[in-house]
């Protein structure tokens, strides 16, 4: 069988697309790199593909009448690319029903924040400023709500006294790092596997 084809989503700094090519290229996750599209002129992750010899691009929503047209535009270049799985790596956009139809059970975000405990954006700092003790990060398949798809990994991160937003937001950052691969090397060897809206490791 031929490896999954791997494409990302993308708005900025890209350590977490880094962070999964990097396993991929060592070939600890058994799959291709596809395409990455970023919905930011000047987002550090389209260099970062370059180094990865990607082709990579930014799709620029101000050019499009509707979301939906907007994501037609990405979704043909998705499917040129040949992409099996879509991961949404710090993409600050929210994909509408159509988009998440097209990729069913096929598109996996990661989530700043213990879910479904403070989705949206600015995970991190909406649970710092709860007072949380117990902060993390999610990866989960995305559906048409905000962050409320099946959740397949989580990984904890104890808040400390002295913690800014900062020092809570880099450890978390390393914990991302750590499950994004994990999960998207599950994924790829066939081991998600969705039951009532429930993620089954086998
Ligand atoms: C990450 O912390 C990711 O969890 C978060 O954006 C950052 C992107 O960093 N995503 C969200 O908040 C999505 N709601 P990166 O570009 O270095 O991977």
């Amino acid at each position: 069988m031929s490896k999954p084809i791997v494409s990302f989503l993308v708005s900025g700094r890209g350590s977490n697309f880094k962070a999964i090519a990097d396993k991929i290229v060592q070939g600890y996750i058994n799959a291709g790199l596809g395409i990455l599209i970023s919905d930011k002129k000047d987002a550090k992750a389209l260099d970062i593909a370059g180094s990865y010899g990607m082709d990579s691009f930014f799709v620029d929503p101000g050019l499009y009448i509707s979301r939906e047209e907007h994501e037609k535009a990405m979704i043909k270049l998705l499917k040129k690319a040949d992409s099996d799985l879509i991961i949404t790596a710090g993409y600050m956009r929210v994909l509408t029903p159509y988009f998440v139809k097209k990729y069913k059970n096929k598109i996996i975000n990661i989530h700043p924040a213990l879910l479904p405990s403070f989705p949206g954006t600015n995970g991190q700092k909406q649970a710092f400023d709860k007072g949380v003790k117990i902060a993390g990060c999610t990866t989960h398949f995305i559906d048409d709500g905000t962050d409320t798809g099946p959740i397949i990994m989580q990984a904890t991160v104890e808040v400390k006294e002295n913690d800014t937003l900062e020092s809570l937001s880099s450890r978390i950052l390393e914990e991302e790092h750590k499950i994004f691969p994990e999960t998207v090397k599950l994924f790829c060897d066939g081991k998600l596997k969705i039951i009532k809206n429930k993620v089954h490791i086998k």
